[in-house]
């Protein structure tokens, strides 16, 4: 499932990276190639769909998918935190997903999005709205929601979701993500020690509605 750019430089990973714990099973391990280059690139994905997720050269990656299940795609950092990411390319959905900066911390375990993009915006859990906040990159609605006894990068856990909603949909463009931080922070959203951070291609099924699509990202 996890594809490394090179079996030969996996193999110079330090020991603890290079345990095949559930964890980079499940979320993505960096290549040593990716890390040199300032990129993390994870792919994750569960059920019977046709996932395609293409590490491509630098802060590149495409996808293409359709059918039952899930996956998580992208590219960005390892540990993510506060920064501007600069991104563009293309993104083609139908049906449940996201084109969003994602990412996780731990202590608290939260896994969080910066949504710049959708076609079916389906929760798969309730959304609790928390407020909303405007500066100049855009204006964003603000959600938590609560996972419970699903997949995480601590293994099956339960945890809570935090989520920027942009209102006006875009593909491309500059996410500051300290100030989402800072306006999640402001009602009470608090994050802990970061984890990986990418922007990423989302695609599920909610119910009988499956999803399908094709992107082509680039981070700077
Ligand atoms: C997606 O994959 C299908 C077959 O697997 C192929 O026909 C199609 O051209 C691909 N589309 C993109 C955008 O890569
Ligand atoms: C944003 O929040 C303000 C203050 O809570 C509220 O008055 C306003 O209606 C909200 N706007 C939207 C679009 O939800
Ligand atoms: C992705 O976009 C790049 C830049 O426009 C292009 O060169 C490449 O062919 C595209 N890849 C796919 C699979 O469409």
């Amino acid at each position: 499932m996890v594809k490394f750019s090179s079996l030969a430089l996996f193999s110079l990973l330090p020991a603890a990276l290079a345990a095949p714990g559930q964890l980079f099973e499940r979320l993505g391990a960096p290549s040593e190639l990716d890390k040199r280059a300032g990129t993390f690139f994870s792919n994750w994905h569960e059920g019977s769909g046709n996932f395609q997720c293409n590490n491509g050269g630098g802060g590149s990656y495409t996808t293409n998918w359709s059918g039952q299940g899930g996956f998580v795609c992208g590219k960005g950092y390892s540990p993510g935190g506060r920064r501007t990411v600069t991104y563009k390319g293309t993104y083609n959905p139908k049906g449940p997903g996201y084109l969003a900066l994602y990412g996780w911390t731990r202590s608290p375990l939260i896994e969080y999005y910066v949504i710049d993009s959708y076609d079916v915006l389906a929760p798969g859990e309730p959304w609790t709205k928390k407020g909303n906040f405007t500066f100049e990159e855009g204006s964003y609605d603000l959600y938590t929601s609560t996972r419970v006894n699903k997949p995480s990068i601590e293994g099956t856990r339960t945890f809570q979701q935090y989520w920027s909603v942009r209102t006006e949909k875009r593909v491309g463009g500059q996410i500051t993500t300290g100030k989402h931080f800072d306006a999640w922070s402001s009602v009470g959203l608090n994050l802990g020690y970061h984890d990986y951070m990418i922007l990423a291609t989302e695609g599920f099924t909610n119910g009988a509605q499956a999803s399908s699509g094709n992107s082509n990202i680039t981070v700077d």
